[in-house]
């Protein structure tokens, strides 16, 4: 009798449970579904999404701890505190579950013509695209995108890790994808610019012509449709968006994503946001969005990027790689045979040799187009100020005119034409 008790007891209880846990359901969907848009919620992403109401999202950006069997510690600018999140996994397949989960859930929540980005980087995208293969289909897959940066440091005997990925999958085969194109590089001439192209009996790539032979010109092209590989700078140090926290991302690379593959008005959901990039660049292109991290510290430092969201505008961000590059070309063209290190972002200094000359470093810089002698010489001599010691050279380009020039400081400096010739007239009158 008492153990017939127990079991109806037990029933009731399971039963008020069910109720309470279905009651307590309704309301996290009623909250929640309300609530999502514009905000960022604390918990675990697969709790939160699950207890929501289908969101219908355009896009989903994830950019979740990468397998790297790491806890990732930082500080940052706002507070003293420290930001942290773990990374360590018992082994890749416990990591796979656990993706799983949740990006069967993200799956669940997108819009039939919605898309999913999923970051990581070689730690682990060889599991995120089996994962996502099996949860999207294969045929919805559509780009991996190589995230490329510069950085400088003395790696063990490796390669220099300097990419992520960015794996891209739709819902369907109808989705948002604004074609976008850069500029041709610098060595594409007119002709190639506006002449028609089309294909030969051997499919081969030829210039259109009328039926008098002359070739058919078209109006300007657009320019390079944009690659599955983006140049864009990590955020330097002193980053105005820089917050501090442990693998922030920028936000121009977030804005790349929304406006290639979003529209405005559409709902951006980043369910590991962390300190909120993704997030910043929704509400600074007119998106409705929302984020969720585990993290109290992530979800308050997402909170207050939010009320005053940022993006950095440095001059490497707005130019992009290819404008150094058009710079060094020319210098590249006049340093041919010279053992030297090119120099980015320096107002003064082009070039600076990989050996010294009598233990002086030997600077460069080539005088431009647009600049007198003097100017040239004055650049480099106020970029070396704080050097030391140095030998200077300014090689002329093509519109000097005898031009007189007064080298304003101690350090020599050198006009030239021919750099090999000179550096060794340079070394021998040190002798
Ligand atoms: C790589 S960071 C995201 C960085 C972010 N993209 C940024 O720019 O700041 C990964 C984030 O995922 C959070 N996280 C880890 N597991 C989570 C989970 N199950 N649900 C929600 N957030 C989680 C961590 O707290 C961490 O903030």
């Amino acid at each position: 009798m008492s153990i017939f008790l127990h079991f109806i007891n037990k029933k009731i209880c399971d039963f008020k449970n069910i109720i309470l846990q279905k009651i307590a359901i309704i309301i996290n969907k009623i909250t929640l579904g309300k609530m999502a848009e514009g905000s960022v919620i604390l918990g675990d992403c697969f709790d939160v999404l699950a207890a929501m109401g289908q969101r219908e999202a355009d896009l989903i950006y994830l950019d979740p701890p990468f397998f790297t069997q790491k806890e990732h510690k930082l500080s940052t600018r706002f507070t003293e505190k420290t930001f942290s999140f773990s990374d360590t996994w018992s082994s890749n397949y416990e990591f796979a579950l656990y993706m799983q989960k949740r990006i069967k859930l993200m799956h669940f929540h997108l819009k039939e013509t919605g898309a999913l980005f999923v970051h990581c980087d070689t730690n682990s995208n060889y599991i995120f695209r089996i994962i996502l293969n099996n949860i999207f289909g294969k045929e919805n897959f559509r780009s991996e995108i190589i995230w490329v940066y510069k950085r400088w440091s003395n790696t063990s005997k490796k390669l220099l890790p300097n990419h992520q990925y960015i794996l891209y999958y739709t819902k369907s085969h109808n989705y948002t994808f604004h074609k976008t194109y850069l500029d041709y590089s610098p060595t594409t001439n007119l002709d190639q610019n506006l002449q028609k192209r089309n294909r030969d009996n051997r499919n081969k790539s030829v210039y259109t012509k009328d039926k008098d032979g002359n070739i058919i010109l078209e109006n300007v092209k657009k320019g390079v449709p944009l690659s599955d590989v983006w140049h864009i700078p990590l955020l330097n140090p002193k980053a105005v968006e820089r917050v501090g926290y442990p693998t922030q991302k920028p936000v121009l690379l977030m804005e790349n994503i929304l406006k290639i593959f979003s529209n405005e008005g559409d709902l951006i959901v980043d369910p590991f946001c962390g300190s909120g990039s993704m997030l910043v660049a929704a509400k600074l292109m007119n998106r409705e969005y929302f984020g969720i991290d585990s993290s109290k510290e992530a979800v308050s430092v997402a909170q207050k990027r939010l009320d005053e969201p940022k993006k950095t505008t440095s001059f490497l961000t707005k130019r992009d790689y290819t404008f150094y590059n058009n710079i060094n070309d020319m210098i590249r063209h006049k340093l041919v045979g010279v053992d030297c290190n090119f120099i980015r972002r320096n107002k003064g200094i082009d070039a600076i040799l990989k050996t010294q000359i009598k233990s002086k470093n030997v600077f460069i810089r080539l005088q431009r187009h647009n600049e007198s002698v003097q100017s040239a010489v004055d650049a480099i001599e106020k970029a070396v100020a704080s050097k030391g010691g140095s030998i200077n050279i300014v090689i002329l380009s093509d519109i000097n005119n005898g031009e007189f020039v007064k080298p304003r400081t101690k350090e020599l400096t050198y006009l030239i034409e021919d750099i090999p010739t000179m550096i060794s007239k340079i070394t021998s009158s040190l002798e």
